[in-house]
């Protein structure tokens, strides 16, 4: 009996622990909450107003506007955008701290996107990594760089899933794949913030672009997105519900209406499915005049409406526009707005800037010697590798050899900032490694005549001395794609080939015989049906970043192996836009054994003689190159699926096992990946799903068996009904190097 009461005293204990530490957390997190609140009884409604306002200012401005001053002085800003003197934010901070009537410490913020100095591949080349590690490490040198700076705020990670490659700020996003971004998300999230808020090398993320950006119809920037409420739960969502599950203090509102609504003035959003729904606990901040856009979206009627709208809606802080400071007073006074609405915006803003600890430190870590730190430049140059995918390796062309003699052509073979990419305001062209610095400092064996000035160039003035010179060589080597321009806010593009005279002088180039290594610096997938045929290996780097010169020259000669894999479906031509994996399956999907080709339809064919499935006539039903497609220098097989159960319960778990053979002559990085399909649901389900992946390295002739395991938590999915769980079916699932291929098994859920 003594050693049952003992016992229970024991459990009981445990118990009390586990409540006061859970208080405890609670009480930590409610100190933040406490301090907001204790500071707000304090403020004066303009101070209240002014935590709302961020305010936008120019990176180049020459001088600090008196009345920008005075503005701080009198407690009517809350956060700067785009203060890039650091003498600047130290100024500010000064009135801010010592001046304002409450002593509020300013937030300072940038687009701190893919680094700060330190420029990393692009996010949709980051997402081609499929690696949470490197993609958390470059977010925290960027976080190091950026706040030496004063820089606590960034505008990333940028999540919107992206299925057209017409789309410019595909090149931002961590492309089609919820369960690959929501990876991402935690990466960026983890490493923007590092391990505590008020640290002074941490920087507030902020999950953007909430939500739907990249739905905007026919890739056109900033247009509209219609998105049905189980596509938004189980695509569009998980992205930033993972960011906000990482700590994500903040979040940004899209430009775009989705269904009619503007998110800036979504209620239904910013309410019920952010705060409630995701628990999101930060602050949210529109984007760029995306307030007052609700005019012309045709939502507000003028600038006081669109402030009601956004107010109402939970919308915390205005980037650049005024109609919160123009218009609250009135709003308030007309009980369009409410005193403790406007409260909880502003608590919602000062808990954050009391967890960052700007209060007792609202000083910048001044170790700016950080700046391009070698560490940096080498996780760059990591990155910029893992980030690369190799699309086509004929005759394995691929790694070469030391002494081969190369021709280097191409209008980005030697462009400093073109290869930063877009969102790379403060990179620096001059530390960049650009392909034909990496040559010389390597003592290639090349020659280099550019044959185009820049990507769209169309002039053909030096394609005699270009082809002459390839003739001299044992290999040429085209570095071409897209200038940093063509991708990005507001750069859309309806035809996404090589831009100018790219193709024609590869076509000319492929006449002499000569191997050609064509090598893409890119914001998108790149359609290249028209010259595929004409180039025997393909390299797509993305927009590389700072050293990417040094990448691209290790892969080349094989001192290191491309190991990225696409994050988005590659298309053949635009015309199959918007395309990606996860499709459903349609009452007619594709018999491929019966699909014929236009040009082979016999002349006075029958009305129904081709079958009618849901495919192009002219290119048919498949991308160029899967999701989740890339080459290496080596070949793998893949051997005995074995699945652990073929029946899943809510209580146990299905351990999935493959065997991965390097069966080529060099080590190499294999990227296994796991899809599953819902075969029926009470909402149609996408043929495939991305449910796992797993990099693996494998020396030459070495075996690993590589598993995955599934539970019923990671088959969940919104139904019809928005309710949230696994239906009983049967399921089918693949293992296999991308979506489009692998080893197959299934089980039944019960
Ligand atoms: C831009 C972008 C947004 C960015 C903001 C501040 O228009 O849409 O992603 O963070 O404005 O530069």
């Amino acid at each position: 009996m003594k050693g049952v009461k003992l016992k229970i005293y024991g459990l009981l204990f445990v118990l009390l622990m586990v409540v006061s530490c859970k208080k405890e957390v609670v009480k930590t997190t409610d100190i933040a909450t406490q301090k907001a609140n204790d500071l707000l009884a304090k403020m004066t409604l303009e101070e209240k107003i002014g935590q709302l306002n961020l305010r936008g200012t120019s990176s180049r401005q020459k001088t600090l506007p008196n009345e920008l001053k005075q503005a701080v002085r009198e407690g009517k800003v809350g956060a700067f955008l785009n203060v890039m003197k650091t003498e600047y934010v130290d100024e500010l901070q000064k009135i801010a701290i010592e001046e304002s009537p409450n002593k509020i410490p300013l937030i300072f913020a940038r687009d701190v996107i893919h680094g700060f100095k330190t420029i990393f591949p692009i996010p949709l080349g980051l997402a081609a990594s499929w690696d949470a590690d490197i993609t958390e490490k470059s977010s925290r040198v960027a976080a190091i760089e950026a706040s030496s700076v004063g820089i606590r705020w960034t505008f990333a990670p940028m999540l919107d899933i992206a299925r057209d490659s017409r789309w410019g700020r595909i090149a931002e996003s961590p492309g089609e794949d919820p369960y690959l971004a929501s990876k991402l998300g935690e990466a960026y999230v983890k490493g923007f913030q590092g391990d505590s808020l008020n640290d002074p090398t941490s920087m507030l993320a902020c999950a953007k672009h909430f939500i739907g950006y990249g739905a905007a119809i026919g890739g056109r920037d900033y247009n509209t997105a219609i998105i049905n409420k189980e596509l938004m739960q189980n695509v569009y969502l998980p992205p930033f519900k993972a960011a906000f599950k990482a700590g994500s203090q903040t979040v940004m509102t899209s430009f775009n209406e989705t269904n009619g609504i503007p998110a800036s003035g979504d209620k239904k959003l910013l309410q019920e499915i952010l705060r409630k729904q995701l628990n999101f606990d930060g602050f949210v901040v529109s984007d760029w005049n995306s307030v007052t856009e609700m005019i012309p979206h045709g939502f507000a009627k003028d600038e006081k409406h669109a402030a009601e709208l956004g107010l109402n809606a939970g919308l915390n802080m205005e980037m650049t526009s005024k109609s919160y400071e123009h218009h609250i007073k009135e709003l308030l006074s007309e009980g369009k707005i409410s005193e403790s609405q406007l409260n909880n915006l502003v608590v919602e803003i000062l808990k954050v800037k009391f967890r960052m600890g700007l209060f007792e430190n609202s000083g910048r870590n001044s170790k700016a010697s950080k700046l391009y730190a070698k560490e940096h430049l080498a996780l760059a140059k990591e990155a910029a590798i893992k980030s690369s995918v190799l699309l086509k390796n004929d005759k394995s062309i691929l790694p070469l050899v030391k002494k081969t003699k190369i021709a280097v052509v191409g209008p980005l073979a030697n462009k400093p900032r073109e290869q930063l990419g877009t969102w790379t305001f403060d990179g620096e062209g001059q530390h960049s490694v650009t392909p034909i610095k990496a040559f010389e400092n390597n003592n290639t064996n090349f020659s280099f005549t550019e044959g185009l000035s820049y990507s769209r160039d169309k002039s053909e003035v030096q394609f005699k001395k270009t082809i002459q010179n390839a003739k001299n060589s044992d290999v040429i080597v085209f570095i071409g794609g897209e200038e940093a321009i063509l991708s990005g806010e507001a750069h859309s593009r309806a035809n996404i080939d090589l831009p100018g005279a790219q193709e024609k002088l590869l076509k000319e180039l492929s006449k002499t015989g000569k191997p050609i290594i064509l090598v893409i610096m890119a914001g998108r997938p790149i359609t290249l049906t028209n010259i595929i045929n004409n180039v025997d290996a393909v390299l797509m780097t993305w927009h590389p970043g700072t050293m990417g010169g040094e990448a691209i020259y290790e892969m080349l000669f094989g001192i290191q192996e491309p190991s990225g894999r696409l994050p988005v479906t590659w298309p053949k031509t635009v015309g199959q836009l918007p395309l990606f994996y996860n499709h459903k399956n349609t009452g007619r999907p594709v018999i491929p054994e019966k699909f014929v080709q236009m040009d082979s339809i016999p002349v006075g064919a029958w009305q129904s003689s081709l079958g009618n499935t849901s495919h192009y006539l002219d290119v048919g039903f498949t991308p160029h190159f899967p999701f989740g497609y890339g080459l290496g220098y080596t070949s793998y097989m893949y051997s005995n699926l074995q699945v652990s159960t073929q029946k899943l319960t809510n209580t146990n778990q299905i351990k999935i096992s493959v065997d991965v053979k390097n069966t080529g002559e060099r080590d190499g990085e294999e990227l296994v990946q796991l899809y599953v399909q819902d075969v029926v649901g009470s909402v149609t389900r996408p043929v495939k799903e991305l449910k796992g992946f797993e990099k693996v390295k494998l020396k030459s002739g070495a075996l690993k068996t590589v598993s995955f395991a599934l539970t019923v938590d990671d088959l969940k999915y919104y139904n019809s009904n928005l309710k949230y769980g696994v239906e009983k079916g049967d399921f089918n699932l693949w293992v296999g190097n991308n979506a489009s291929n692998g080893l197959r098994s299934g089980f039944s859920y019960e």
